[in-house]
């Protein structure tokens, strides 16, 4: 795949701004603002709680925030329906993988790419040659996305039965399927031993240069946020506590004091 020229657009990929939501009395984010530019990989740290997956529930529509707005390539985001989001061009892997466990690794990328028409059920029954051509285009697009993450050798598996860490790394690969602009990854390390931790930043490079996806991950392992991401924001009770390089935010004071207060 070359890069794509999502990432020679002018302007931020990602501009959250005052953003706020509640459940009830819990402020999950409390007027939160910061842009992503095109081609960063950036980090959002913050002890548990402190509002880092609202922030990509916000983001895909999952929770309608109380206040604030939140912008991909200048799209307001909180104007389009959950289903909408994917074709905005972003995508998410979650903190609890979910994949449809009884289906093969390859039947879960193909349907990582359902919102690349593929004709309806007439059109596929005639198979016209565009339905052809688009249907080749999306295996060989999911035959890149495998051998980028390596996973020729459990395409045809079942899901429910591989390894954890293999089981994240085809909920990186379906997001990939999506073709996105921005990748929103929820702790992508969690669970992984340190030689899969080590595979995933380069992956990460990967689909950053190679993809010219922008990378938006929350994660806990400070390891992975220093080797891969270009910038941290710490969150803290719902609101922002310090942004910088990845040594700066974990060098910060205050950053040290709410993971200690956690
Ligand atoms: N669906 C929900 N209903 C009620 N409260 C929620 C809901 N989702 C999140 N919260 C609350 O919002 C706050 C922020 O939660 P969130 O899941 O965003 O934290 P987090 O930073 O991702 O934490 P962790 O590191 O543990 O994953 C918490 O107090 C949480 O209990
Ligand atoms: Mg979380």
């Amino acid at each position: 795949m070359t890069a794509r020229a999502h990432s020679l657009r002018q302007g931020p990929m990602l501009e959250v701004e005052n953003l706020s939501l509640a459940f009830g009395g819990v402020r999950a984010i409390d007027a939160l603002s910061f842009r992503v530019e095109p081609g960063e990989v950036f980090a959002i740290i913050g002890p548990n709680g402190a509002g880092k997956t609202s922030v990509f529930n916000a983001i895909t529509r999952v929770f309608d925030p109380q206040g604030g707005s939140i912008r991909v390539r200048g799209c307001d985001m909180l104007a389009l329906k959950r289903h909408q989001v994917i074709g905005a061009g972003v995508a998410r892997t979650f903190q609890n993988i979910e994949l449809f466990e009884g289906a093969s690794v390859l039947d879960n990328l193909m349907l990582g790419r359902h919102r690349f028409p593929q004709g309806s059920f007439l059109a596929q029954w005639f198979r016209p040659h565009w339905v052809a051509r688009a249907e080749a285009a999306s295996r060989e697009r999911i035959e890149d996305i495998v051998e980028l993450l390596d996973l020729a050798a459990w395409r045809n598996a079942p899901v429910a039965g591989l390894p954890y860490g293999v089981r994240k790394v085809v909920e990186l690969a379906r997001a990939l399927a999506a073709e996105p602009a921005l990748l929103l990854l929820d702790e992508p390390a969690s669970g992984l031993n340190p030689e899969e931790t080590r595979d995933l930043s380069f992956w990460i490079d990967d689909i950053r240069h190679d993809l010219g996806i922008t990378v938006v991950m929350v994660e806990h392992d400070m390891s992975l946020v220093a080797r891969a991401a270009d910038r941290v924001l710490c969150m803290n009770q719902g609101a922002a506590l310090a942004l910088g390089k990845p040594a700066e935010v974990q060098s910060d004071p205050r950053v040290v004091a709410a993971y200690l207060g956690a």
